[in-house]
């Protein structure tokens, strides 16, 4: 099967910050891969070196069997990226842009504007496609450049964060061509929003302080949480603190209680006899994620404390 591997990946930038700390990563690459993290986790430094657009300072990584470092101008054929701070160039218009960038890597100039007008109507942004970029919005811009990496025949795809400043219909428009887009390309996503992931994803890594935390479809990291279980609880109900699991306060001013199926089970007896307001849901990412990385929220660990709920 066709890889995406990376092994024991460093990555020291001059300035002494150590970005990727021995990252290891192994996923086929196929179908959609998000990697998650917080701010400065090392995303970019990881998809920048996957892209060949900066080196590693030690480790090795390959897609399919390419090797990033010594074989990265064959890689660069079959890649097409948009980088976080990517943008387009402000004195052209996007058909412009995009047919530019697709003679650049070798289109004709009848098969550029074929491939131009396909994915621009696909990403619904024909309307702009003759304004001047530099009077387009920010999103409309990144939307472009969305659809510059589409309309080419790369296999790979390394999307750094394609969402951010996207409206929710916009964002909602994307998912549906990423998801298109999944069938023929392997595409490596980065992002903040938890819920694209969980919606698009085939696998997520999640990455904190360039290592990899935790790796797999949704289904399987939700199997490696010890406390599956996930009450919150809507009114200023807790009198006692859980048992067993994880105890989260939200700065909603809401709790939210992550415990085994037993222990839920008496919690959520508990509250109903004082009649309490609560609700019980499946974990989403975002539960995982906090759940893993454990910064985001105050988070407290109560297993084994005497008090009992
Ligand atoms: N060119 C650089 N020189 C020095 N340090 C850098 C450089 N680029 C990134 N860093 C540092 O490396 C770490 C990882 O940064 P990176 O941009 O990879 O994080 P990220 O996960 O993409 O974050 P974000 O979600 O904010 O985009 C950070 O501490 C950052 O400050
Ligand atoms: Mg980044």
């Amino acid at each position: 099967m066709e890889m995406l591997i990376a092994n024991k990946v460093t990555k020291n930038y001059k300035t002494g910050k150590n970005a990727l700390k021995s990252f290891t990563l192994s996923v086929p690459a196929k179908g959609i891969f998000a990697l998650i993290g917080r701010n400065g986790a090392g995303k970019t430094t990881l998809v920048r070196i996957l892209a060949t657009q900066l080196s590693l300072t030690s480790g090795s990584a390959n897609i399919f069997g390419i090797d990033v470092t010594k074989d990265a101008a064959r890689l660069r054929d079959i890649i097409a990226s948009v980088p976080q701070d990517g943008n387009v160039v402000r004195w052209l218009t996007p058909r412009q842009f995009i047919t530019s960038y697709l003679m650049w890597r070798g289109f004709t100039r009848k098969e550029a504007n074929i491939r131009t007008e396909k994915s621009l109507k696909e990403l619904k942004i024909e309307k702009y496609a003759d304004v001047l970029s530099v009077h387009l919005s920010g999103g409309i811009r990144r939307k472009v450049l969305v659809c510059m990496v589409m309309a080419t025949d790369a296999k790979i795809i390394f999307l750094d964060e394609p969402s951010t400043g996207l409206d929710p219909i916009s964002r909602e428009e994307l998912w549906k061509v990423l998801i298109k887009l999944k069938k023929n390309h392997f595409i490596f996503l980065t992002t903040h929003y938890l819920e694209e992931a969980e919606r698009l994803a085939d696998k997520i890594g999640i990455i904190e302080d360039g290592k990899l935390m935790a790796l797999g479809t949704m289904d399987e990291l939700v199997k490696k949480i010890k406390y599956p279980y996930n009450i919150k609880i809507l009114s200023d109900g807790i009198d006692r603190k859980p048992k067993l699991g994880v105890f989260i306060k939200g700065i909603d001013g809401h709790y939210q209680i992550m415990t085994t199926e037993k222990e839920a089970k008496r919690i959520s007896k508990n509250l109903i006899d004082r009649g309490v307001k609560f609700s019980m849901n499946p974990l989403t990412l975002d539960d995982i994620f906090y759940y893993i990385v454990k910064k985001p929220i105050e988070v407290d660990n109560y297993e084994n404390k005497e008090e009992h709920y």
